[in-house]
């Protein structure tokens, strides 16, 4: 018995002389003496080996001994808080905070917000679709011939599972799910990605980014077109450049076009960028073809409408001269963290 007395009486010293420097010591105390597996628990177990006869004076010392270890803890526990908060007293609040990194925009995100609050300021309502299509929303709806190259397994991703399923090649489809809705007047515009078997290179890539277009109602004519798309130039790009449209062919729009925008760079004077003609290409457009209308259950006798659609990744290229296709979707943060500001 004598042996556990000694025992008890060298660790009751070991407890004076602990030194808790912070908080981590403390509880680094906690652990040896208080904790489940701590020092006292083993001495409290060796209480059965003490003689009966014994057992109430041991038990006592026992109790005292888990006291002063108890006591001794709240005391560094204590004593390392005030370190703690001296240490805040001694600091200097008014020194101004560590800076949070703030991030940015994705230059594709400024862009198509920019081209949709344009559209939304004329009345254009934000329509969204599904980005895995069937054939007829994203082709035969559109009047594409069964022969169109874009059915081509070369242009067109499909989904192995179902070859009625696709990746959708341009936000077309979302115009023909609205129109099925049958709700008239419609004038919506679509912005999202769209998806479409290219090798990659600076201006190719498998997928990009979409604002598509589309106003039906009475009387729409190509000069409601063209207005609409002046409009929209003239406000993305500036007051100074100017526009022309060519005549195009897409299966969906008749009469079709492509419209340029003269050179930013050049200003319509010839350069490497406009390829020496001063002019270059942002979107196709057209009058929405009868036989759309009419696959898509509206009265092509009574309505009319126009369509046009936009890379977003090409409008953006032309906005801040960027050469390379590939840097929108490298996640390189020294290129990102360039568009913080709104376009
Ligand atoms: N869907 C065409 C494309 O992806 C773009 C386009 C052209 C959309 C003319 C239209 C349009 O709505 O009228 O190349």
């Amino acid at each position: 018995m004598d042996d556990l007395l000694v025992k008890i009486n060298n660790f009751k010293t070991e407890i004076k002389d602990f030194v808790a420097q912070n908080s981590d010591d403390a509880e680094a105390f906690r652990i040896k003496y208080l904790g489940t597996k701590g020092l006292v628990k083993d001495v409290m177990g060796e209480m059965k080996n003490v003689a009966v006869d014994k057992k109430r004076e041991f038990g006592q010392v026992m109790n005292e001994f888990k006291l002063f270890a108890e006591a001794r803890y709240e005391e560094l526990k204590a004593a390392t808080s005030t370190a703690t908060s001296a240490a805040i007293d001694e600091a200097d609040l008014s020194l101004p905070a560590d800076t949070l990194p703030l991030g940015s925009r994705h230059p594709i995100s400024l862009v198509r917000n920019r081209i949709v609050a344009i559209f939304q300021r004329l009345g254009f309502a934000v329509a969204e679709g599904p980005e895995i299509e069937d054939d007829w929303h994203n082709f035969t709806a559109l009047n594409l011939p069964a022969n169109h190259p874009a059915r081509d397994m070369q242009d067109t991703f499909y989904i192995n599972q179902n070859p009625d399923w696709l990746l959708r090649t341009h936000t077309s489809s979302v115009q023909v799910r609205e129109m099925q809705k049958g709700k008239l007047p419609i004038r919506i515009i679509c912005p999202g990605r769209v998806y479409r078997n290219e090798t990659i290179s600076a201006r190719a890539h498998c997928f990009f980014h979409q604002v598509e277009g589309l106003y039906i109602a009475e009387n729409v004519s190509f000069a409601d077109l063209k207005q609409t798309l002046y409009f929209f130039v003239q406000e993305m790009f500036g007051k100074e450049v100017k526009v022309r449209f060519r005549p195009s062919y897409f299966p969906f729009t008749e009469p079709s076009a492509e419209m340029d925008i003269s050179c930013l760079i050049c200003g319509g004077t010839g350069c490497n960028v406009c390829k020496h003609t001063g002019w270059v290409e942002i979107l196709g457009c057209g009058m929405a073809h009868p036989n759309l209308l009419e696959n898509c259950g509206i009265d092509s006798n009574k309505y009319t409408g126009f369509a046009f659609g936009m890379g977003v990744e090409r409008i953006t290229m032309l906005k801040y001269q960027i050469k390379d296709l590939r840097l929108f979707s490298e996640n390189d943060v020294r290129f990102l963290k360039q568009f913080t500001s709104a376009v």
